[in-house]
């Protein structure tokens, strides 16, 4: 039986979050749906965040009670505080996401704190998930390199990662928000990664502005990782990375995993009108 790879599709979060034009909360809810057939396990599909940060998210409670949902797929909303934590969960979110910078330079731009003050404000977040046994999963971004602060070491993006290990998340995944990372980069910032979590618990988040995204996936495949985020059509990028580009596309992924002999559990007809219909929204 072939081995199966989860694509974690981020489209209607990471890729809507940063459209120059607020998309309509019933396109949302219809990207969703669509989303939710194609045989996704999981779907992050809002953010609980400032709506003075990211007036794009601002609609999140609407989206997810609105959507239809579907036996078998998780739900998942990205928080950044306990405020967020607690609207993601009143709105009906499965699992709650919360996010970190291995750079300060990007942690001071997307959460206005340092990376020490961020995982401090996690505390409080991460002790309401344990006592309500939602599962948590982290994010770092700037994995291999930050707009404000140039390379990242991996020992940084490691220690970050055993942080967020130690906060409960369950599983992490290695943002290269920028789209810039060579897979020997990647591979060397996940050699000191696996020596906090294992590769069973880790994700690639890949946005693809250098085009070398699946190339950088493939090295992550080789070193066990089994988890890869992907938006549907190519959307996104993050509003307070200059120079990120979408992230890569959920249905090149999947033909790619395909041809390479994995199982993604995904339908490719409807992952194709899912991406025709997240790039309409782009070009509307
Ligand atoms: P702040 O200004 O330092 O703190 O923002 P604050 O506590 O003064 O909050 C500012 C305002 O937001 C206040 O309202 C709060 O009440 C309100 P005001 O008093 O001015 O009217 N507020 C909230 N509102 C709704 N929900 C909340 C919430 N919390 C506070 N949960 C803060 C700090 C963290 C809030 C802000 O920096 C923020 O929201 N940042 C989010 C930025 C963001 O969403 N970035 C994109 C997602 S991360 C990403 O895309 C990367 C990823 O994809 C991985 C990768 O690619 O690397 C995950
Ligand atoms: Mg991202």
């Amino acid at each position: 039986m072939a081995e199966r790879v989860e694509i974690y599709e981020v489209g209607p979060r990471d890729g809507l979050q940063n459209e120059a034009r607020l998309i309509p909360t019933a396109d949302k809810v219809a990207l969703v749906d669509l989303l939710s057939r194609a045989g996704f396990r999981r779907i992050e599909v809002a953010s609980f965040v400032s709506p003075k940060w990211v007036p794009q998210m601002a609609d999140g409670a609407d989206v997810l009670a609105r959507i239809t949902r579907r036996a078998g797929v998780g739900y998942v909303a990205l928080a950044p505080n306990l405020r967020g934590y607690q609207a993601a969960r009143a709105a009906g979110a499965d699992e709650v996401a919360v996010f970190v910078s291995a750079s300060e330079g990007f942690s001071r731009a997307n959460l206005n704190c340092s990376i020490m003050e961020s995982l401090a404000r996690l505390s409080t977040l991460a002790e309401a998930a344990r006592q309500e046994n939602v599962k948590l999963r982290g994010y770092v971004s700037m994995v291999v390199a930050c707009p404000f602060d140039g390379p990242t070491r991996p020992v940084a993006v490691a220690g970050v990662v055993a942080a967020l290990r130690d906060l409960g998340c369950h599983e992490v995944s290695l943002g290269d928000t920028l789209g810039q990372a060579t897979p020997d980069g990647f591979a060397a910032m996940l050699e000191a990664v696996v020596q906090e979590l294992p590769p069973q618990r880790l994700a690639a988040h890949c946005h693809d502005t250098a085009g070398r995204a699946l190339d950088v996936i493939d090295v992550a495949l080789e070193m066990g990782l089994r988890v890869v985020d992907a938006a549907v059509g190519g959307l996104g990028g993050c509003p307070y990375a200059p120079g990120a580009a979408g992230n890569v596309a959920t249905e090149k992924v999947a033909a790619h995993l395909a041809a390479r002999g994995f199982e993604t559990g995904l339908d490719a007809a409807l992952l194709a009108r899912a991406a025709d219909m997240a790039r309409a929204f782009r070009a509307g």
